[in-house]
Formats: C-alpha cells, sequence, structure tokens
C-alpha cells in the first residue's frame, strides 16, 4: 500500500524530510504548500512533486490525504495541524510543536477530537547511537541508571540556514532543549523536577543561546542536560549530542566520533554506531539526516498500524512542559516540581 502525503513548510528542514520521504518505497508526497509560492514551487521542481500550494486550507480542499507533515516553524503549528486533523488521519508536527503549553493541550485535544494520530517530529530518539544506547540499558547492561549527562555544544554558525533563530526571543531551550529534555525521558524515565540556568553568550543573539538543566527523575535518577551555540571546541562536534550515563553496574559514553564506549568492571568495549551518509547529504549532517529517514520509517510503521506513536503529541506534552519550565527556573531561580507546573495549565 503507498500512503499519500502532504508537506506544509518547504524551508531549511523540509529539504531533509522530503528526501528522506523519497527513500521510503511505501510513501508519495504528491503535494507541497508553503505561503512563499516561489519557495513552494521551487521545492516541488527539485523533488519532483506534482501538486503546489500556496495556501494549506485550499491544499486540504482539493488532496485525498493519508498524512499531512508540517514543517513550518512553530507559531503556525497550532492552526495548522488542527486543520489537518480534521482531514487527515495522521498528522506530523515538527518541533516545537507549539511555543505555548496552551496551544500544544489544544492541539493534542482537537486531533484526539477527530480521531487523527498526532506524532511530533522528534527526531534525536530516532539517531542510530540513541537508539542503541536505550536498547541497551532497557536490556540492563549498565543496571538502574542514576546519573547521565546528555550535551549539545559547539561553535556552527546555524544562523545561515536558519536566520529566526538570532530573531526569537526563547532560543536554545526551545530548538535543542526540547531535544535534550527527550532523551533524558527517552534514556532514564520520566522526570518530577526541573532547575534550569540561562545564558546569552552571543551579542548577536536575541534568546538564550546556551543553558544548564539539572533533572530530577522519578526514582531518583539525576541528568544534567548542556547546551551552547557558542563555544570553540575542536575537532568540531557539531551537529553531534554527547552522552556519558551511569548506571549502578557499568557506565556507557558516547562521544562525538560515533564511538559508544561500555564501561564495565572488567574494562572498557566499544563500538562505532555511525549511520552511512545518505546518497542526498554530507557529513557532518547525517546522523541528523539518518534519524530523519529513521522517524519517517517509524511512520510508515505507525500508518501500517504495527507501531505505536513514538512520540505521539500527548506524550511531547511533558517535553515541551520541562522547556517551558525551565524559563521559569531560570528566571525565579528555582526548582520547578513539573507536575504542579502542568497542573497549573490544564
Ligand atoms: N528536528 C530537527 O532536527 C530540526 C532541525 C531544524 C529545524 N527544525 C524545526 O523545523 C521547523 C522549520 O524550521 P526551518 O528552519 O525549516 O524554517 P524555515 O523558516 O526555513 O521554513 C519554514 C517554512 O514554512 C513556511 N510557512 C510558515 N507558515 C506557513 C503557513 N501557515 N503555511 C504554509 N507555509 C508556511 C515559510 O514560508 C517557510 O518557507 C521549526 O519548527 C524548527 O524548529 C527541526
Amino acid at each position: 500500500m503507498t500512503f499519500r502525503g502532504a508537506i506544509i513548510g518547504c524551508g531549511f528542514f523540509a529539504q531533509n524530510h522530503l528526501r528522506a520521504w523519497a527513500e521510503l518505497a511505501d510513501v508519495a508526497i504528491v503535494a507541497v504548500c508553503d505561503s512563499d509560492a516561489d519557495r513552494a514551487r521551487t521545492t516541488a521542481r527539485v523533488h519532483n512533486i506534482g501538486r503546489v500550494y500556496a495556501d494549506a486550507a485550499d491544499l486540504l480542499e482539493h488532496e485525498q490525504l493519508d498524512f499531512i507533515d508540517v514543517a513550518t516553524t512553530p507559531e503556525s503549528h497550532r492552526d495548522l495541524v488542527e486543520l489537518a486533523a480534521s482531514r487527515c488521519r495522521l498528522v506530523i508536527c515538527q518541533k516545537p510543536i507549539a511555543n505555548t503549553y496552551a496551544d500544544a493541550l489544544a492541539m493534542v485535544a482537537a486531533a484526539e477530537a477527530a480521531g487523527a494520530t498526532l506524532m511530533v517530529h522528534e527526531n534525536f530518539r530516532w539517531q542510530k547511537p540513541y537508539r542503541e544506547i536505550a536498547r541497551r540499558i532497557a536490556a540492563g547492561d549498565i543496571g538502574t541508571p542514576r546519573f547521565a549527562r546528555i550535551s549539545f555544544r559547539h561553535g556552527v554558525d546555524n544562523y545561515v540556514n536558519q536566520p529566526y533563530l538570532k530573531r526569537i526571543e526563547r532560543f536554545a531551550l526551545m530548538d535543542m532543549g526540547l531535544h535534550l529534555f527527550d532523551l533524558a525521558r527517552q534514556l532514564i524515565n520520566e522526570v518530577e523536577t526541573v532547575s534550569c540556568r540561562t545564558q546569552r553568550r552571543n551579542p548577536e543573539v536575541r534568546g538564550e543561546d546556551a543553558f544548564t538543566a539539572l533533572l530530577g527523575h522519578v526514582g531518583g535518577a539525576t541528568t544534567v542536560l548542556d547546551c551552547s551555540y557558542h563555544s570553540v571546541i575542536r575537532p568540531e562536534p557539531f551537529p553531534q549530542t554527547t552522552a556519558w550515563i551511569e548506571g549502578d553496574d557499568a557506565s556507557l559514553s558516547l562521544t562525538a566520533d560515533y564511538r559508544l564506549q561500555w564501561h564495565r568492571h572488567d574494562g572498557v568495549r566499544e563500538v562505532l554506531l555511525e549511520p552511512p551518509v545518505p546518497v542526498w547529504g554530507a557529513p557532518p549532517w547525517h546522523g541528523v539526516m539518518d534519524s530523519v529517514r529513521a522517524f519517517e520509517s517509524h511512520v510508515v510503521d505507525v500508518l501500517n498500524g504495527r507501531a505505536e506513536p513514538e512520540p505521539s503529541g500527548r506524550h511531547n506534552l511533558m517535553t515541551l512542559a520541562l522547556a517551558l519550565a525551565s524559563y521559569d527556573s531560570a528566571e525565579r531561580d528555582e526548582t520547578i516540581a513539573i507536575d504542579a507546573w502542568i497542573e497549573a495549565r490544564e
């Protein structure tokens, strides 16, 4: 069976979505939509897609679709997801699902009321090394996890591809933080408390471009998440996320060269988990590109009824809550109990 899909938003990251969709035999992207009509036309030409729209309502009125892939920036997500959920059975929304918890909650409720599946394009948990780390922790390779440090630091000029990142008031936590909170939930378990400090390191950037967050997990494990877009590190690790995870019996370490080490009492074993460079991509982006392909392949499994959405819109509410609560923590210099933070908003 071939699933018919369309993409809304033909900007920087959508190009990766489209290349990856083109690799999947069970999917046909039949239409593209962007409010910038030139951009929509160019994207359709480059990816050889027949139908082009500048308006999402127009697209949804004229196309019979199994799924919609929303790849716009977050201020448009709620309207687009609510519209798409009323017309097709599966909607994918890029992260951040929304800029506010109220919007995200409304989107989840709207999808559920319409009987549509809402997924969030949260691809970091689909990166090859993180699938393997999650598998090993679940298999008991380190014993009960007690501590994790997950780190994303670099000094690459992201603003060339994503100029809006320089202008947004809430930047690092809402851009990269969401991925890191999701990884902490995937690898360790659910979170009870968060405290956070933010920094603005690059004077040309409006929002915070660095943060350090401390998570208290259910059962007592601790995670430190640290992120910076303004670090001098050689060799440049971008866009790798590194990790150090300790359990009662052993530890796992992932470095920026895709090297996963398993530290045990009797020594260290290691494996290289670098994914192949896709024909349509180039280093250093291949780890991220491979995770987009893995996520989209998972979407096909969901469409086929072979898998539960990972992550669903509902699951992603907690991830968004952690990022938003981190701003409150940083502002007030307080530790936030996340269930109470959410309860006050539901
Ligand atoms: N998961 C990841 O690894 C990853 C990486 C980069 C970006 N992103 C996310 O992807 C999203 C898009 O980022 P980007 O850098 O591609 O942005 P972008 O600005 O390059 O592209 C967004 C596009 O959406 C279009 N658009 C906006 N509102 C629209 C609407 N209502 N209808 C139709 N088109 C509309 C814009 O014209 C633009 O072409 C963001 O939410 C960003 O956080 C995720």
